[in-house]
C-alpha cells in the first residue's frame, strides 16, 4: 500500500476501530474450542473488543492462523489483516542453544544464521513477528533469565542484538521467510534488584547510558520494527509510563520509529506499581509515553475513547500509534498478503529440515564451554568402559525454558546415540536421580513437572547408579537444572545445583575419581564442588535439538570445544552481581595473601569469580606472542587516525581448534572512574596444528567513548592500555596515548 492509502484508511477509521488496532490478545480469544482460563478469563475483554482486536500472540501453525486471519479480517469494518506474534526466542521447532549459549560461541555469524532459520519455520508457521532478541544486559545469576540473554558484557550483547535483528528480518521484512524482530526488555529489565523477577531497577544515569542502553539502540540501529516495553521501574517509573524514556531516548534519541509494544499486562500493572488509579489513568500514562500497543490488557478498549472526548489525551497520539501498527502492517506487505508466508507445505518442507539441524549442532557445538580438564577429555573412542550417569544421561529434553514448540521427539539423549557412533566401547547409562525433587512447585508455559522416580525408586536408583561407577574406567556426570528452573519468574536465591544431583556427585567420588562432569544449567552457577571433585568440566548449557550430538562429540574428541564464557562464574552466590568490567575502588585489594583489612574485598570468599568472563578451555594449546602497536599516539582530532595492535597466535598442539582472540582496553585516567578493561574486539579464528596466524585489530578514537563527568559522549586525552589475549585476565599490557592536536 501507498502511504497516503494509509493515511486515508486512518482517516476513514472509526475511533472503536482504531483503538482496536492496538489491542493485543492472545491466540485462544480466536479459536473455536478455547477454553479461556488465567488472566484470559479476568481481563473480560468484549465480544466487540475481539472482533475489532489487530494483533494476536502466542499462536502458530499456517492451518490455524490462516483462519484466524480470514475471522479477524472479516469481523474489521476495513478489513484490516492482523499482527500474529510470537516468541521464537532460540529457534522454532528447530531449537538452538539458549540464548546465554549462543553468547559463548564469540561467532555472531553463527547466531545470524539461527536467527534466519528461526525466521523460516516462524515465518511458515504464519508468525509475522517474534518477541526476540532480549538485549537485557544481565550480571545476576540469580536472576532466572540470563539464559534469555547473551550475557555481562555491554560490547558483546549489542553485537549479537544486531546480529539476531539482521538474521530474522534481513533486508526487507516483506520478503519471504522473514519476521520482524522485537528488542527487549527496554529497559534494563536485566538488573532487578537482588535478582528478584519483576523488581524495582536502581541504576545511575551514566551506567544506563553506558552499559545497559547500547545494545538495544544497536538493534534499533539494525533496523529492528518493534521493541517491548519492561516490566520494572526505572527511577521509580514503570517503563510502561516512562515518558522520557520512550520518547525522549528511545524515539528521540535512539532514533526508534516503530510499533512500541508493552509487555503482558504492563499497562493495567500500573495500578499495582501505584501510579496509576486505575485503568483509565493506566491508559492515559502509557499512550502519553507512546505505547502503541498494549498487550493482554484493555485499559485502552475501556478508556482510551473516554479519555480522548473528555480532551485528557489528544486525538494525535491515538491516530500517530494506529499510524505506527498499519504502517508495520504494511510492511510486512499484509495488505497485499494477509497470511505472508503461512503454507502448510512449507512448514512440511522447512520444519526441521537437514539443514536446519546441521546449523543448530553447529551452534550448539560452538556454545560448549570447556572449564576443567586435566587430560581425561577426550574420552577414548576404544577399550574404555565409560559410565554415563545422571538425570540428563538418557534425557532428550535438552531445550530449555521458551522452547515452546519444542518436541522431544524430534531430539536424542546420549544414552540413544553415544553406542551406536562410538560403539568400541563398553557403556553404560543411569538416570540415578529425579532433577529436581518430586515435589518441586515448578510450573511452566510449556510444561509441568515430570520426575521419573519417587523417593524409595530414587535411593535404589542412586545405589545403582553408585556400583555401576565404581566398575566403570571414566564416570560421565550428566548433571543440571531443570528448564523450569531457569527463564521468566525463576529468580533463584542461590545458585547450586539441586542438593540430590550434588549429593550424587559426592558418592560417586567416593568410588570413582575419574569423573567428567557436563552440566545442562540456563544460568552461572556456583561450581565449586562440581570443580573439586571432577577432572574434567564441560558447560553445555541448554544446547538445544541437536545437543546431544554436540556434547557426545566434544565428549570423544571430534569437535574441540571453542565456546567462551560470555557471563562470569561467580564463585559462590554472595558475589553477584559480579562482572569483569569493574570499577577501580580506592582501596583495591592487593596480591593473594596480602594482609590488609581495609580494602575492597570479602573475609571469607576470594573477591575473583570460579571463572571469569571470556574464559573457556580448548583440546588445542594456544600461544601468543609478537604482540606490538603500530605506534604509540593516536590523534583523536584526526578521524581517519587509527592504530593497529597485532599479536601472532600459534597453535601449539597437534589437535586442530578454534580460538577467540581478545582484545580488552583500559582507559588509564578519565574524568570519571573507568572500568578496570573493557572488551572493544575479538576474533574467532581456527588453527591447524601448529599453525600460527597474525591477528590485527584497529584502535580508533571512538572505541575510547564513554559519559564523561558533563554527560558527554565522547573519549579523553590521556593514557590507555591494551590487553589482547584468551580471556578478560590476560595480563600483558602495551599502551599508547589519545591526544587531540
Ligand atoms: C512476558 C515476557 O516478559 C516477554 O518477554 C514475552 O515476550 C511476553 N510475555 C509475551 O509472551
Amino acid at each position: 500500500m501507498e502511504k497516503k492509502e494509509i493515511v486515508q484508511l486512518l482517516d476513514d477509521m472509526s475511533m472503536e476501530e482504531k483503538i482496536g488496532q492496538l489491542l493485543q490478545l492472545t491466540g485462544s480469544y480466536f479459536m473455536d474450542d478455547a477454553v479461556l482460563t488465567g488472566p484470559e478469563a479476568e481481563i473480560g475483554v468484549t465480544d466487540q473488543e475481539i472482533a475489532l482486536c489487530g494483533s494476536v500472540l502466542s499462536i502458530h501453525g499456517a492451518s490455524d492462523l490462516m483462519k484466524i486471519q480470514d475471522k479477524i479480517m472479516k469481523s474489521q469494518p476495513h478489513h484490516i489483516p492482523a499482527l500474529f506474534m510470537l516468541d521464537v526466542i532460540h529457534g522454532f521447532r528447530t531449537v538452538f542453544p539458549v540464548p546465554i549459549a549462543q553468547g559463548c560461541t564469540f561467532n555472531p555469524e553463527l547466531v545470524k544464521e539461527g536467527a534466519s532459520i528461526s525466521a523460516k519455520e516462524t515465518a511458515v508457521s504464519g508468525v509475522h513477528i517474534t518477541f526476540s532478541p532480549m538485549s537485557d544486559l544481565c550480571r545476576d545469576a540469580r536472576w532466572g533469565r540470563v539464559m534469555e540473554g547473551t550475557g555481562e558484557d555491554k560490547y558483546l550483547n549489542g553485537i549479537y542484538t544486531k546480529a539476531m535483528v539482521e538474521g530474522y528480518q534481513g533486508d526487507d521484512i516483506k520478503k519471504p521467510y522473514k519476521v520482524g524482530a522485537c528488542v527487549k526488555h527496554f529497559a534494563a529489565y536485566g538488573l532487578p534488584e537482588a535478582g528478584r523477577e519483576y523488581n524495582a531497577v536502581e541504576v545511575s544515569n551514566r551506567t544506563l547510558f553506558e552499559d545497559y542502553l547500547p545494545a538495544y539502540e544497536e538493534g534499533v540501529k539494525a533496523g529492528a520494527v518493534s521493541v517491548m516495553t519492561s516490566f520494572n521501574t526505572l527511577d521509580r517509573i514503570p517503563s510502561t509510563a516512562n515518558c522520557k524514556l520512550m520518547r525522549d531516548v528511545l524515539r528521540n534519541k535512539m532514533g526508534f520509529d516503530g510499533v512500541l509494544i508493552s509487555d503482558y499486562g504492563a499497562v493495567m500493572e500500573l495500578v499495582n506499581h501505584g501510579i496509576a488509579e486505575d485503568a483509565k489513568e493506566a491508559a492515559k500514562l502509557a499512550i502519553k509515553a507512546g505505547v502503541d500497543i498494549e498487550m493482554m490488557s484493555r485499559s485502552y478498549v475501556s478508556e482510551l475513547k473516554g479519555l480522548i472526548e473528555q480532551g485528557e489525551v489528544d486525538q494525535k497520539l491515538l491516530d500517530e500509534a494506529v499510524m505506527r501498527v498499519l504502517i508495520l502492517k504494511n510492511k510486512l506487505g499484509l495488505f497485499e498478503k494477509p497470511y505472508k508466508d503461512a503454507s502448510v507445505e512449507g512448514e512440511k518442507e522447512v520444519i526441521l529440515c537437514k539443514e536446519h539441524r546441521e546449523a543448530a549442532r553447529k551452534c550448539a557445538e560452538e556454545s560448549l564451554v570447556l572449564l576443567e580438564n586435566d587430560g581425561i577429555l577426550p574420552l577414548h573412542t576404544q577399550g574404555q568402559h565409560i559410565a554415563f550417569i545422571g538425570p540428563y544421561a538418557d534425557n532428550k529434553e535438552l531445550f530449555g525454558a521458551w522452547a515452546l514448540m519444542a518436541d522431544g521427539n524430534d531430539a536424542n539423549a546420549l544414552s540413544e546415540i553415544v553406542p551406536a557412533l562410538y560403539p568400541n566401547n563398553g557403556y553404560t547409562f543411569e538416570h540415578a536421580c529425579n532433577i529436581v525433587p518430586k515435589d518441586s512447585l515448578l510450573s511452566g508455559l510449556a510444561s509441568t513437572l515430570e520426575t521419573k522416580y519417587n523417593d524409595q525408586e530414587e535411593a535404589l536408583a542412586m545405589d545403582r547408579a553408585v556400583e555401576k561407577a565404581a566398575a566403570a574406567d571414566v564416570v560421565v556426570l550428566m548433571l543440571g537444572e531443570h528448564r523450569l528452573q531457569t527463564g521468566e519468574a525463576a529468580a533463584v536465591g542461590d545458585i547450586i545445583l539441586p542438593k540430590k544431583q550434588l549429593e550424587l556427585l559426592d558418592k560417586i567420588a567416593r568410588v570413582n575419581q575419574n569423573i567428567v562432569t557436563v552440566l545442562f544449567n540456563g544460568r552461572p552457577l556456583d561450581l565449586r564442588e562440581i570443580k573439586e571433585k571432577s577432572k574434567a568440566v564441560l558447560e553445555a548449557w541448554f544446547p538445544g535439538t541437536e545437543g546431544a550430538y554436540a556434547v557426545m562429540d566434544a565428549l570423544f574428541g571430534k569437535v574441540n570445544p571453542s565456546g567462551r564464557l560470555s557471563m562470569s562464574f561467580p564463585y559462590s552466590v554472595g558475589q553477584v552481581p559480579v562482572h569483569y568490567d569493574e570499577f577501580a575502588t580506592g582501596r583495591p585489594k592487593g596480591e593473594e595473601g596480602e594482609q590488609n583489612k581495609f580494602c575492597s574485598r570479602y573475609e571469607d570468599i576470594p573477591n575473583a569469580p570460579l571463572y571469569p568472563f571470556g574464559y573457556g578451555l580448548s583440546y588445542s594449546e594456544f600461544s601468543y606472542s609478537d604482540r606490538c602497536l603500530s605506534k604509540q599516539k593516536l590523534n583523536g582530532s584526526k578521524n581517519e587516525d587509527t592504530i593497529e595492535a597485532r599479536v601472532t597466535v600459534t597453535n601449539q598442539s597437534e589437535v586442530p581448534g578454534m580460538e577467540v582472540v581478545q582484545l580488552y582496553i583500559q582507559d588509564v585516567k578519565g574524568s570519571v572512574v573507568r572500568p578496570k578493561r573493557e572488551l572493544k574486539g575479538f576474533k574467532k579464528i581456527f588453527l591447524k596444528p601448529q599453525e600460527s596466524k597474525t591477528i590485527i585489530f584497529t584502535i580508533t578514537e571512538k572505541m575510547l567513548r564513554f559519559y564523561d563527568i558533563d554527560m558527554e559522549f565522547k573519549s579523553e586525552p590521556g593514557e590507555f592500555r591494551i590487553y589482547i589475549g584468551h580471556d578478560s585476565l590476560e595480563t600483558h599490557a602495551m599502551a599508547f596515548h589519545l591526544v587531540k592536536e
